[in-house]
């Protein structure tokens, strides 16, 4: 299905999006992989500096809500990836309407585009698993379970996938959803929390632990998800969901500890900080459905995260113009100035 096939990435400069082309390009030496990709703030040409100039990649900056440009481009696809996405739960909380129309108008402008011609193949819509909302301590969201997002990111995800899922059933459009836990590894942005707290680390800098940090998160090291994409648009069925979650359950405050431990900076960077509005408490999976189709994760959580901990220390050149970045320091300012000022340090809260 991918080898010789033609290949729309849409989001490709981001994190997960450029992993996803390199191991396309590497699985596949027969592909031709075109990017599309609006290249916001999260986003990072160098990412994929490496293929520039491979015949094989075509990278095209536009917006995937640009009917007449998607149009162009979907006239000779055989499979489409969506990546492209606002993806910060931080920011949606700040400002949701560039969430609700990259997010599900955008999924509409593609999903549309893709039936008009036909020739698509497979439709790969990148979702997540914080559609299914909060999950209780024991639970874990299977994918015939009733969506309970709790943010606007997550709503507007959430949006997405229901346009997907129309577009099978009206219009037998070969369209699956993919719902994964948290990413970590090489290129991601550093205002989500791995990175975050790994270049803080860098910086000797502090590391902004919301509420009481025991959320739990489940983290899937990037080159796992990038495999289990893969042979689900291979293996998988049109109109169906797939979770992808590979156990690897942490709370936050461990994840900190974990970063700080593998940099040999002291714990006392932490800093309890004022919790996020309508914070998820725990997400979890249930992946035994894609389990069953021949997917497993290589990454443990400590693997995953000493990989990705070592690309940010061996990778300064590629995170510090962030920081440096005006409207970075921003937005920076705006999350975290005052939390940062009156946050508790690690030692007095974690002595009580
Ligand atoms: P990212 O924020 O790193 O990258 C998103 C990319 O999309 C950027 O390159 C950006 O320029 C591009 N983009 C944004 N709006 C666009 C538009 N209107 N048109 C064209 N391009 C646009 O995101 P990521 O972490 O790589 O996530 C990729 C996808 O995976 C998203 O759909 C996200 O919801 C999903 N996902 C992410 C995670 C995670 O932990 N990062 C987990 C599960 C699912
Ligand atoms: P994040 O990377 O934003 O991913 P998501 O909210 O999509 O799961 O955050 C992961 C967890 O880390 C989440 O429980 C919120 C927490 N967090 C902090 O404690 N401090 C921070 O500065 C950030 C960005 C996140």
């Amino acid at each position: 299905m991918l080898k010789d096939a033609r290949i729309l990435v849409t989001g490709g400069c981001g994190f997960i999006g450029s992993n996803f082309i390199l191991h396309l390009l590497r699985e596949y030496p027969g592909c031709r992989v075109v990017n599309l990709d609006k290249l916001t703030y999260a986003s990072n040409p160098n990412n994929l500096r490496h293929v520039q100039d491979d015949a094989r990649y075509r990278f095209v900056e536009g917006d995937i809500c640009d009917a007449k440009l998607v149009d162009r481009l979907m006239a000779d696809v055989d499979a489409v990836f969506n990546f492209a996405a606002e993806t910060h739960v931080d920011r949606s909380l700040l400002e949701a309407g560039s969430f609700i129309t990259t997010d599900v108008y955008g999924t509409y402008v593609l999903l549309e585009a893709a039936r008009r011609y036909g020739n698509v193949r497979r439709f790969v819509q990148i979702s997540t698993d914080e559609v299914y909302g909060d999950m209780p301590e024991g639970q874990s969201a299977r994918e015939t379970d009733a969506l309970r997002p709790r943010s606007p990111y997550a709503a507007s995800k959430a949006g997405g996938d229901m346009q997907c899922l129309a577009f099978f059933e009206t219009y037998g459009l070969p369209a699956i959803i993919t719902r994964a836990a948290n990413n970590i590894g090489p290129r991601q942005h550093v205002e989500k929390v791995v990175p975050l707290f790994a270049t803080s680390a860098l910086r000797d800098q502090p590391l902004p632990l919301y509420g009481d940090g025991r959320q739990v998160r489940d983290w899937l090291y990037v080159e796992d998800h990038c495999r289990a994409l893969d042979l689900i648009a291979r293996a998988g069925e049109p109109g169906e969901v797939y979770n992808i979650g590979a156990g690897n359950y942490q709370e936050n405050i461990n994840v900190a500890e974990a970063i700080l431990d593998l940099l040999e900076k002291p714990r006392s960077l932490i800093r309890f900080v004022t919790d996020r509005q309508g914070h998820d408490r725990r997400y979890s999976l249930d992946s035994s459905k894609l389990r069953t189709v021949g997917w497993s994760p290589r990454y443990d959580f400590h693997s995953a995260l000493a990989n990705t901990v070592a690309w940010y220390r061996e990778n300064r050149w590629w995170w510090a113009p962030i920081y440096a970045d005006a409207l970075f320091q921003e937005y920076f300012e705006r999350q975290y100035g005052e939390r940062l000022a009156q946050g508790v340090p690690y030692d007095l809260r974690t002595s009580t």
